[in-house]
């Protein structure tokens, strides 16, 4: 019997007892000596042990004319624009969405909007048909706190807050935190969820979330899209999202057997333009994938590292150098890592075609995903420069950084610039920028700190680097002996 059937047994019996009519002489004080009977055989077969039927994934994920998977993104400039997408079952053919200034009378909000009409799309998963509804809010006012909702006329969300960007400054820009996540991939409701969940506990103020990628395994299952954003919850409409797709993202082509072929090139799935509005200017082919954007004093590019990889060389080099002087701090953000923390996944290719752009526009921080292990490297100089202190007091170190938000984990490829790994181990990451200083704070899925360093701005000479770590072990798999050692150990045993 399994232990399932079994418990479920104990609570019938249990629950039988109890519910013994009030007056009843107990077995024990009958005044015949108790006659033992052998109690009935529960077989399987019995009712009262059958297995609860699983609830139907149709049913489960079925979009309704009422608003869901809610999603703040930008496509456009966080200072003046906010775009908001969302789903409902196809019969909703004309998405609204309403915004105000946030007031404290919430009955005052109403009267104080203005009504944006929608671009709907249709799209045929594999659950059946959904409308995914997409609106950019644009004209709005910097640092200002504004209140939408979005719906159909009749069938509404409720009113959620979202804060607009400082507009820039080239002094003392306003500080600001957000958030990073390595893949979440897998079990993304039962366990993925507590990690989302936890960083919005100890980053309450983040203005923004980024996914590395591979935000779920399976990416034309609609389910499974059902659970990513199940997992955020409401979390999503009101802190907008920064995802750049994994290799997870894209469908390869199987062959008669239903096998992936190899070396063939995989397509975006369906899902990541419906379901998030991002900015259309990455390379042709690239759009939603490849991008840019400026929050205070910060710019953050989020490349596409599963196709076009030389296109988006000269399209970054443009992107770094037209950085604005009021964005110091450059941050980039890409599923691949170009140092890989993992056995047998080295991305050499990829990085003597990237990291020459790295180095020369002195990119401070970049956080990457794909390898299921959790490694941060020191700041690294240019490689292949012209040798000379001027040219390489240009070029800032740049700090690299692996991590991994969901439980599927790989064995860690340790590398001697590693200043801090894990394995096992679900993280989040927070990262302050605060004028001339960037603080990094990788935690575990229960908050616990687990790594951090400081970046500090040094005019004319690469970032300040202090390294932050907080005493404690790394986690790390005990280490396997090697043969010697095992053969060793078995002589000594004779
Ligand atoms: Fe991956």
């Amino acid at each position: 019997m399994l232990r399932g059937q079994r418990e479920i047994r104990s609570l019938v019996l249990v629950v039988g007892v109890a519910l013994m009519p009030i007056g009843a002489a107990p077995l024990a004080m009958a005044a015949d000596p108790p006659k033992v009977t052998p109690a009935a055989p529960v077989s399987p077969s019995d009712a009262a042990v059958k297995l609860p039927a699983r609830y139907p994934d149709a049913s489960a994920h079925r979009p309704t004319p009422i608003p869901d998977r809610i999603i703040l993104t930008w496509a456009g400039d966080p200072s003046t624009t906010q775009a908001v997408t969302w789903r409902t079952s196809d019969e909703i053919t004309r998405g609204i969405a309403q915004i105000a200034p946030a007031l404290d009378n919430g009955r005052d909000i109403l009267p104080a909007a203005r009504t944006e009409v929608a671009k709907t799309t249709v799209l045929e998963t594999d659950l059946g048909k959904a409308a995914y509804h997409s609106v950019e809010f644009r004209d709005l006012k910097p640092a200002s706190l504004y209140a939408y909702r979005v719906g159909d006329g009749e069938n509404w969300s409720e009113w959620s807050h979202f804060r607009t960007a400082h507009a820039p400054r080239e002094s003392d820009p306003e500080p600001f935190s957000f958030v990073y996540f390595g893949d979440a991939q897998n079990d993304i409701k039962s366990l993925w969820s507590r990690v989302i969940r936890q960083a919005y506990s100890d980053a309450p103020k983040a203005r923004f979330l980024i996914h590395a990628g591979d935000l779920v395994t399976t990416s034309n299952s609609d389910a499974l899209w059902g659970e990513w954003f199940g997992a955020a919850g409401w979390i999503n409409a009101n802190v907008p999202a920064v995802p750049v797709p994994g290799n997870h993202e894209y469908i390869r082509p199987r062959d008669a057997q239903g096998k992936t072929i190899p070396n063939s090139k995989g397509r975006l799935t369906r899902h990541w333009r419906p379901q998030f509005t991002l900015p259309t200017h990455g390379p042709a082919g690239l759009e939603e994938t490849a991008y840019t954007f400026d929050f205070q004093g910060a710019r953050i590019v989020a490349l596409n590292s599963n196709e076009q990889h030389e296109e988006q060389v000269k399209w970054l080099e443009r992107v770094l150098q037209e950085r604005p002087s009021t964005s110091r701090w450059t941050i980039l953000t890409f599923h691949h890592p170009i140092y890989s923390t993992a056995k047998g996944r080295d991305n050499a290719e990829l990085r003597k075609l990237w990291q020459p752009t790295f180095d020369q526009y002195g990119v401070d921080l970049v956080l990457q995903g794909h390898d299921h292990t959790y490694a941060r490297m020191g700041p690294r100089f240019a490689e292949n420069l012209p040798s000379g202190l001027n040219v390489r007091d240009r070029h800032a170190g740049t700090v690299y950084v692996v991590s991994v938000s969901g439980p599927k984990m790989y064995n860690l490829e340790r590398n001697p610039e590693m200043r801090r790994a894990a394995e096992d181990t679900q993280m989040f990451q927070i990262v302050t920028v605060d004028g001339q200083s960037l603080r990094y704070e990788a935690r575990t899925a229960t908050g616990v700190l687990y790594d951090a360093f400081e970046l500090r701005k040094r005019p004319g000479q690469p970032n300040e680097f202090i390294d932050k770590v907080p005493a404690g072990p790394e986690h790390l798999r005990p280490a396997k002996p090697k043969p010697a050692e095992v053969k060793a150990a078995a002589v000594g045993g004779r």
